[in-house]
C-alpha cells in the first residue's frame, strides 16, 4: 500500500487528517440552499462525513453556518473562497476549512491566523510551491484535467517529494483510481457524487451510493480493500 501519510502537522491537522484517510470532499453548489441539509445527510449515510460548500451563489455562506450548526460531527467547508472578507464570513460561520481555486498568501494567512485549515489551488511547480510557503499542507491542484491529470501529479512526485495535493476538476467514478492510487495525493475533490439532476429531482439515495462508491474505489486503489 502506498504510504501517504500527510505531514499535517500545522492548524487543522486533526481536519486534514481525517479528509486524508477518508480521501474524498465532495464539492456542492446549493442554488437551492433548502437541499444543503439532505445533501449532507445523505453523504454521510454513503459514509461521506465532508462537504466543501462552493461560495459560487449567493445565500452560500449562510448554508455553511447551518450545515456547521446541524451536523456538527460534519467535516463542513468552504471552497471558492476567493477573498479575505468571504474567507472570513465562512470562519465566521465555522467552516473547518477553506478551499481556493488559487494561492492569495492574504487570504492563506487569515486562515491560517485562526487556526483554520486552507487549500489553496495550484497547477504549476512555482504555484504549489508558493503555496507551500504560504503555509499549505494540502495543495488543491485545479482544474486537475485540463492541467495534465494523474501525468502532472507523477512528475512533480519526484523534484518536490514533500507535496501533497488534492486533485479537483473533471474527477469522477472513472478517472478516481487512477488519482487515488499515487501517494502524493492525499484527498480527490469533485462534484460527480452530487448531480444536479438528481439534487433537482430530490434523489438523496443516489448521492449515498455515489458517496459509498467512490469510497469503495479509493480503498481499492488505496490497496485497503
Ligand atoms: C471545484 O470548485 O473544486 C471544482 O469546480 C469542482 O470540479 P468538478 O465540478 O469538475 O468536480
Amino acid at each position: 500500500m502506498a504510504d501517504r501519510s500527510c505531514p499535517v502537522t500545522g492548524p487543522g491537522a486533526a481536519t486534514l487528517s481525517a479528509i486524508s484517510e477518508l480521501g474524498i470532499v465532495p464539492v456542492v453548489t446549493f442554488t437551492d440552499p433548502e437541499l444543503a441539509e439532505p445533501v449532507l445527510e445523505a453523504l454521510c449515510a454513503g459514509g461521506l462525513p465532508v462537504v466543501e460548500v462552493t461560495l459560487r451563489v449567493p445565500g452560500a455562506i449562510d448554508v455553511v453556518g447551518r450545515l456547521v450548526d446541524a451536523f456538527p460531527d460534519a467535516i463542513v467547508g468552504a471552497g471558492s473562497v476567493l477573498s479575505v472578507e468571504d474567507a472570513t464570513a465562512v470562519m465566521d460561520n465555522g467552516a473547518r476549512f477553506v478551499v481556493s481555486p488559487l494561492t492569495d498568501p492574504a487570504v492563506m494567512a487569515t486562515c491560517l491566523r485562526r487556526d483554520v485549515p486552507v487549500v489553496p489551488g495550484a497547477c504549476t511547480p512555482t504555484e504549489v510551491r508558493r503555496a507551500q510557503e504560504a503555509g499549505a499542507e494540502l495543495v488543491k491542484f485545479f482544474p486537475a484535467e485540463p492541467m495534465g491529470g494523474r501525468a502532472f501529479l507523477q512528475a512533480v512526485a519526484g523534484p518536490m517529494p514533500a507535496a501533497r495535493f488534492v486533485p479537483t476538476g473533471g474527477l469522477n467514478a472513472a478517472n478516481l483510481a487512477g488519482y487515488a492510487a499515487l501517494p502524493n495525493v492525499a484527498a480527490c475533490g469533485g462534484s460527480w457524487m452530487v448531480p444536479r439532476t438528481a439534487l433537482a429531482e430530490h434523489r438523496f439515495g443516489d448521492v449515498s451510493r455515489l458517496a459509498g462508491e467512490a469510497l469503495a474505489i479509493v480503498a481499492q486503489a488505496r490497496g485497503r480493500d
